[in-house]
């Protein structure tokens, strides 16, 4: 079967890519530098340029696929460390760079004969801004920049596809702990450095998910015609900050006891540092409903598969 991922050269198109071609499908992933792109994915993967704004030049692949999976969009920390911050102009990218990729992703399927079966369509969980309250899918959306971003960009830019009769599946992921990108490697290197420990009060809530619960939640969700709408794909035991960090400095044998204030992630961050201490405390309730068997459910185990070599 062929299967079209935008943003496939990111963290979590990779290992889905790397995954799906292990079982001998096609991919097909969607990048703006394909020649840089290519470095990141296995050989047999077709990299296809586009625009991230059009359907134009890549309807054809779109002609009988199984599915496809929209995960392109601006990382929300830039790629400069010391310009975190959300400028004006940051934000516009944030937001713009999804509407535009949805409205694509619609355009194309609008535009094939045959379409695919399933439009998987990223977003977070910051969807939410509930505090201590767990947040299912039922739970309404918070009003902050990122709650915005997801509702008003994201999730809505892929619609209009239900409308042409196909299933949509929203992904509202949570931080991926991945050992080389997002929150992790900062995490483990303050823990190495013996600086491990809570941000701010550490009661924000961290809705973790294991890379290969990523990969495989997004498989059991392509595959289950049955699964529609939004999911929270994240794992079933999120945990405080405090907990968390706790957890990984039991992993890596270093103390966590050290705290960063939450002033000083305001001072260095602004706007951008409410991802360190606005938790959202997420549960997988329609996954787990679905019966999805999670691989990696409880942070510690988690932890100790990816820092296996640290
Ligand atoms: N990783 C996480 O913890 C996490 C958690 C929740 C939600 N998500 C969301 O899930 C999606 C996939 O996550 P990821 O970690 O794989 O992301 P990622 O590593 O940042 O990859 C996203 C891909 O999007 C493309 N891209 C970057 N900037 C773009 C722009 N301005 N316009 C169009 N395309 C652009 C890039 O591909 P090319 O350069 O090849 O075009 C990039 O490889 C993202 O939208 C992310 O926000 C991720």
């Amino acid at each position: 079967m062929r299967f079209i991922i935008t943003g496939g050269t990111g963290t979590i198109g990779r290992a889905l890519a790397s995954d799906l071609l292990s079982e001998g499908h096609e991919v097909i992933v969607l990048s703006r530098n394909p020649v840089k792109g290519k470095a990141f994915l296995p050989p047999e993967t077709r990299i296809v340029g586009w625009d991230a704004k059009t359907a134009e030049g890549w309807v054809e692949w779109v002609e009988g696929a199984a599915a496809i999976v929209n995960l392109a969009g601006a990382r929300l920390a830039g790629p400069n460390p010391f310009k975190l911050r959300w400028t004006a102009k940051r934000k516009n990218l944030i937001r713009d760079s999804r509407l535009h990729v949805g409205q694509a992703v619609s355009q194309a399927v609008e535009a094939a004969s045959k379409k695919p079966k399933v439009v998987v369509q990223a977003s977070g969980i910051n969807y939410y801004a509930t505090g201590d309250e767990i947040a299912t899918e039922e739970t309404l959306p918070g009003d902050g920049f990122l709650s915005e971003v997801c509702t008003t960009f994201w999730e809505s830019s892929t619609a209009a596809v239900e409308k042409l009769g196909i299933r949509r599946v929203i992904i509202r992921t949570g931080p991926v702990l991945h050992p080389e990108s997002g929150p992790l490697p900062p995490m483990v290197l303050q823990s190495k450095l013996f600086f491990g420990g809570p941000l701010g009060s550490g009661r924000q809530w961290f809705s973790w998910i294991h890379p290969a619960d990523v990969v495989a939640g997004i498989r059991f969700l392509m595959d289950h015609p049955e699964a529609n709408g939004a999911f929270n794909l994240c794992a079933p035991h999120p945990l405080t900050n405090a907990e968390f960090s706790k957890v990984l400095g039991q992993v890596l044998h270093r103390p966590s006891t050290f705290r960063v204030p939450s002033f000083a992630l305001r001072w260095l961050f602004g706007e951008m540092s409410t991802t360190l201490l606005d938790g959202v405390r997420a549960v997988p309730a329609r996954l787990q409903s679905l019966g999805y068997p999670f691989r990696f459910p409880e942070a510690e185990t988690a932890l100790k598969d990816l820092l296996a070599s640290s």
